[in-house]
Order: structure tokens, then sequence, then C-alpha cells
């Protein structure tokens, strides 16, 4: 891609045949990294509620803190293409709310789009954002969010109620007007059969290889969140022991008074001795 990614050329990569890569993303740092790796789509993710903040879940992340992190993630990037996540209770109590909060993450934020979580159900929302001008990604099978209501963080679509209903789902949400569909905790075969059955692209989490592209949250790419791994994750690197050891090796080295070291002070640039003298009289 040669200048910056938009919501088309993502829908155009499908059409291509070309896999799409995406990760989420939480700061400036950490976006212009994986920017200039190259990965197409850096995702807010609300995840950030769990690997960032410390919750126990996605539920408590508001919109303030989704809107600082995305704020962040705007300044960090240079071509990718920014949605923003809106977080638990800013787009199920009202269209005009989902708007205004839809709005918010392009306004105040810079953000290219936003998700949100949910099926048919949802469709209404979807296309209240999109006549604002706000382009959607929907999220299916899994839904965090809502994760209590499906019986905890557990495969979705392994009966054939629950499939014929993901497929249906995924077409009203592509019907509506989405983008992209992530599909989370997803059987691989029945991941191939709602990528076949829509035009727009699906992004999986563990969802198998049929997907249009993949999705992962970063902290769990680098082996930076130890709480729990889901099984689908890859981990690429083992950071948080590689974090582990250099902190441990920085603070024993300043209790033995090793750090810092000659090349890490500066020198003055005028003779001190008059100032010695004086502060030893
Ligand atoms: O919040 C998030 O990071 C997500 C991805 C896991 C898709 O929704």
């Amino acid at each position: 891609m040669a200048g910056k990614c938009t919501v088309k050329d993502i829908v155009a990569m499908k059409a291509q045949g070309k896999k799409i890569s995406v990760l989420t993303a939480y700061d400036a740092a950490m976006a212009s990294i994986l920017d200039d790796a190259g990965i197409d789509i850096l995702l807010v993710g609300d995840s950030l509620g769990m690997v960032l903040l410390g919750y126990d879940s996605t539920v408590p992340v508001t919109m303030e803190e989704m809107l600082h992190h995305a704020r962040a993630v705007n300044r960090g990037r240079k071509k990718a293409l920014v949605v923003g996540d809106m977080p638990f209770g800013s787009y199920q109590s009202g269209l005009a709310e989902a708007v205004n909060n839809g709005m918010r993450f392009m306004k105040e934020a810079g953000c290219d789009a936003v998700k949100i979580e949910g099926g048919e159900e949802m469709c209404d929302v979807v296309r209240a954002l999109r006549r604002a001008g706000v382009p959607v990604m929907g999220h299916v099978g899994l839904t965090p969010q809502t994760a209590g209501q499906l019986g905890g963080f557990k495969v979705q679509g392994r009966d054939l109620e629950s499939a014929r209903k993901m497929v249906a789902d995924a077409k009203a949400l592509a019907a509506a007007g989405v983008f992209a569909i992530v599909l989370e905790c997803v059987p691989g075969e029945l991941a191939g059969i709602v990528t076949r059955s829509i035009s727009v692209p699906t992004i999986g989490i563990g969802a198998g290889a049929e997907c249009d592209g993949q999705v992962l949250v970063v902290n769990d790419l680098l082996g930076m969140f130890e709480k729990f791994t889901p099984s689908f994750v890859k981990q690429y690197a083992h950071l948080a022991p590689q974090i582990g050891q250099a902190v441990a090796a920085f603070r024993d080295e300043v209790q033995k008074g090793a750090f810092p070291a000659a090349e890490h002070t500066f020198d003055s640039r005028v003779d001190l001795g008059s100032l010695l003298a004086e502060s030893d009289s």
C-alpha cells in the first residue's frame, strides 16, 4: 500500500486475495513500531482494560480511557488504519448516544473507524453510525463484553443452531454496512463458511486460517501478558521474563553502585574546585 490505508483498501484486499494483518495497539510508541512493520490495521481494543489497566474484564473500560489511548495510537501511526473499539455501555443504550460516541473516536482521537460487538441485534447501530459517516467493524462469536451471557470465554458456534445464527449475524452485519467482521473463538470450518458467505473481510482471532485476516492482542503475541494465554495465541517473543531479568540486573547494579558508570555520567565544563572548597567550609 503506497499511502495511508483506508477502509476501501481493506475491503479490496479480500477481493484481491490478500491477507489482512491486524494487531491491537494502545500507545504511540507501540503503534509506531507496528506501523513500521507493515501491519494493516491497528485496533485500539478495549482489551487494554485487561492487559494494561488491570481490570478483570473489558466491562469497566470507559469512553475516556479508550479516547486517551486512541489519541496516543493515532500520534504513533503513519499508514495503518486505526480502529477504536467502542467500550461496553457506549453504544447499547440508544442510537443517538452510539453515534455521538462513535463520532468522538473520529473527531477527538483521529480514528478511521470503530468496532462494536454483536450480531443482527446491532444492525440498527451499524446503520446509524454509517449514516453519520462512521465506518464500522463488526465482532461476532465470542464477544468479551457480554461473555457472561455466552457462558464465559468459550468457543462459539459449536452446535448447528448457534452456527446457523453466526452465519445469519455476519450476513446481516454485512448488509447493514460493516467493512469487516472480527470472528472470535469460532471453529475453523464455520469461520470458513462465514468468510465465503459475505463480501467484506473476516478477521479471525481463534477462528482458524480460512479468515481473510488475523488479529492478536499485541501483548499476547509478545509474551507480555502473563495472567493467562488463550490456546489460539502464538507467542512470537517472551518479553515478560526478559523484562524481569533486565530490571533485576538494574536493581542489582544500583545496589552495588555499579550503575551509573563513567560513560553514563556528564562531565562538568567548568573548574568546580572553588565550589568544592566552599561546600567543604
Ligand atoms: O479488544 C480487543 O482487543 C479485541 C480483539 C481481541 C479483537 O476486541
